[in-house]
């Protein structure tokens, strides 16, 4: 399997001779799936030409900060979403004093401080620069921050000098950036997540259904799985294809759906609706199709079994989050479901906003538990799946403990 299918990676270029490497790690990061978007300095363009990026990444190439025509295109704040992770790759010592001094006086370090993602940085210098203490205490800093810092390996320098500075080679680079999407948090964990919308039928080419594309519930299995969990997927009919090492169970209708849930209670750990369910189904499915009548008709509605809620009450009730999508106080009514429900945790989102929620590739969302709340401000589905599923494996972690001391 690609280690990077759909990654989106942001690469960063600053000034720097292994700059010449950067077109190399292009293609690695490719070889592995990923979709790459280069960012580069005014310095970098010094060592090697937008052209060059261009053409290997297939995308155009961003380097400015306030460039009319490329906000019009993807403007830096959806850039800084759409990255799942940013890797600067040769990063300068310039570079690396300035993001640990929380500058944003170029695309890059404005990019670095806007995203949710994490940030890895390739350092390339002269062993002189690396060694003295302000390189050191700003990569500490950014450590302490959380950058990943990868390399810099030892050995003979473009400058001829001997010494740490080298950037990684390409492949060690794409590999490193891997291994950052695999938390193994929920190493050993069975997880089943409900997704995408119902179909009701009425007749044998009629039915009752919603907007729901699925994506929020995909990128969760995605990051369930990348986080070392077994992902049982229960999804309605959607377009999207299934997640690396996920299991997909497809089903139509909400009963469907409610059967494909219990029969995993037993073995499941932790169970995410994440389902945007029909609340209800035709009482009766015509055998023909229904002709047309005069001037209305009447189709009678029974309410279909809340699933999350026979799964929160189950006897081997595994860790249950839902999901709770209003257009109106979104938190009042989210904490009521949390309670009606009786979750563990409670996804609430606004979709009466259009940028986020239903069928867009953005979210934001409030997470609520009986503990408090926290909000996770806008930002890419799968970038939010990711911070989900941590919150959810350290909660679920925290339940098990106090349950067994
Ligand atoms: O009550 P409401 O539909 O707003 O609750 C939303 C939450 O309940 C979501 O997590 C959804 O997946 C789940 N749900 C369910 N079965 C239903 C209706 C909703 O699991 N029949």
């Amino acid at each position: 399997m690609k280690q990077l299918s759909n990654r989106q990676i942001l690469l960063g270029i600053t000034g720097g001779i292994a700059a010449y490497k950067s077109a190399e790690l292009v293609r690695r990061l490719k070889d592995h799936g990923a979709d790459v978007r280069v960012v580069m300095t005014a310095a970098a363009m010094e060592f090697i030409t937008p052209l060059t990026l261009q053409a290997l990444s297939g995308n155009p190439v961003h380097t400015a900060l306030l460039d009319p025509e490329a906000e019009a295109g993807m403007g830096h704040i959806e850039l800084a979403r759409w990255a799942d992770l940013i890797l600067v790759a040769p990063a300068s010592a310039d570079f690396m004093a300035r993001l640990a001094n929380g500058r944003g006086d170029d695309l890059l370090t404005t990019l670095c401080l806007a995203t949710p993602a994490p940030i890895a940085l390739a350092p390339a210098m002269n062993q002189g620069m690396w060694r003295d203490p302000a390189t050191q205490a700003n990569a500490d800093t950014l450590r302490q921050r959380g950058v990943a810092l990868f390399g810099p390996a030892a050995g003979e320098q473009a400058c001829g000098d001997i010494g740490p500075g080298r950037m990684l080679e390409s492949e060690q680079l794409a590999e490193l950036a891997a291994g950052l999407f695999n938390s193994r948090a929920l190493d050993g964990i069975s997880l089943s997540i409900t997704a995408g919308p119902t179909r009701e039928a009425i007749d044998p080419v009629r039915y009752i259904s919603n907007h729901s594309s699925g994506k929020m519930g995909y990128a969760l299995a995605e990051a369930a799985a990348d986080a070392g969990a077994r992902v049982t997927l229960i999804s309605g009919p959607t377009q999207l294809p299934c997640p690396p090492r996920v299991t997909r169970v497809d089903v139509i209708s909400a009963d469907d759906m409610y059967k494909a849930s219990m029969a995993n209670m037993g073995s499941c750990d932790i169970f995410i609706a994440c389902a945007a369910v029909a609340d209800y189904r035709p009482a009766h499915i015509e055998e023909q199709k229904i002709k047309k009548q005069n001037t209305s008709m009447n189709i009678e509605l029974v309410r279909n079994p809340d699933i999350v809620s026979a799964v929160a009450s189950h006897d081997q009730r595994p860790f249950t989050v839902g999901f709770a999508a209003e257009t109106q106080d979104v938190i009042h009514y989210a904490k009521g479901k949390l309670e009606k429900k009786n979750l563990d945790m409670i996804i609430a989102n606004d979709v009466s906003d259009t940028r986020i929620g239903f069928n867009s590739d953005e979210n934001s969302v409030t997470v609520v538990d009986p503990s408090g709340q926290q909000k996770l401000e806008q930002m890419g589905k799968r970038q939010l799946a990711k911070q989900l599923i941590d919150l959810i494996a350290a909660r679920y972690a925290e339940q098990k403990r106090d349950h067994s001391s």
